[in-house]
């Protein structure tokens, strides 16, 4: 299975202010979600928790992007926290002369559409109400406006969300401020929440970070055309 002959990618478009996606309603049915030859999760590993550690450049990225890539290819929505602005790639293919996949930034350099600090509510009742996948770029945010921005979004999305939806962290040590940090206690509380609990509430997490970095490169296995000094994740096939 490869996401990209998914007929639910085909009818989508790159983000637009007004650009409405229901994924599950154009979607066809998939057997799972491929991470590479033999490693195929059950499309219920959308609601799960993930974590992907390991040191420096070793890969993090770009193995959640695969994952990314077939839980949309499979018609599940899926948000991308991003403290340093590198998901924005999602948007144009390997090679960066095709489209990518339809998600909304909001955010950084690269916007469709602005994301101020005190939006964290708004953005969270649109994924909730509307399924937008977004990329949520917080890397032209300050770390105070970062974190107040994730307190708001978090809490709300925890509190009103009860369908399938996947949320990566990436840079997660961001989201994880000693309690004695002002506004630390709340955060951690809504991360953890999202994390220890959002399952029953239809909400599954990719948690990214450098940290007990011990673990050898990961291969997922299949070929990219991404450029090797590109660091932005891009889809990696052309439709
Ligand atoms: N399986 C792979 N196949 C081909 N290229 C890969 C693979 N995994 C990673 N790369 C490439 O290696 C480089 C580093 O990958 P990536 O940015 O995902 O690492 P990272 O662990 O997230 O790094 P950082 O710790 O800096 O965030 C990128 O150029 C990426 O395209
Ligand atoms: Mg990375």
């Amino acid at each position: 299975m490869v996401t990209t002959e998914h007929a639910g990618m085909d009818d989508g478009h790159p983000a637009a202010a007004n650009n409405k996606v229901s994924p599950a309603s154009v979607a066809p049915p998939v057997e799972g979600l491929t991470l590479g030859p033999g490693l195929v999760l059950p499309v219920e590993a959308v609601t799960e928790t993930f974590a992907i550690l390991a040191k420096r450049g070793a890969g993090k990225t770009y193995t959640a992007a695969v994952l990314v890539e077939e839980m949309m290819g499979a018609g599940l929505p899926v948000v991308i926290v991003d403290p340093v602005g590198v998901w924005w790639g999602l948007r144009s293919s390997a090679d960066g002369t095709a489209e990518g996949l339809p998600v909304v930034i909001f955010g950084g350099d690269h916007a469709d559409l602005p994301l101020a600090e005190t939006a964290g509510e708004l953005l969270a009742d649109l994924v909730v109400d509307e399924r937008v996948p977004a990329v949520l770029d917080l890397s032209t945010l300050s770390k105070s406006a970062a974190r107040r921005f994730m307190t708001d979004f978090a809490e709300r999305l925890y509190h009103r969300n009860r369908d399938p939806l996947h949320l990566v962290l990436d840079e997660a040590d961001a989201f994880a401020p000693q309690r004695t940090d002002p506004g630390g206690q709340r955060l951690l509380g809504a991360i953890e929440d999202l994390v220890r609990r959002g399952r029953a509430r239809g909400i599954g997490v990719t948690l990214i970070t450098q940290r007990r970095a011990q673990q050898r490169r990961p291969h997922p296995g299949r070929g990219s055309h991404r450029p090797a000094d590109d660091r932005a994740p891009r889809r990696r096939r052309d439709r």
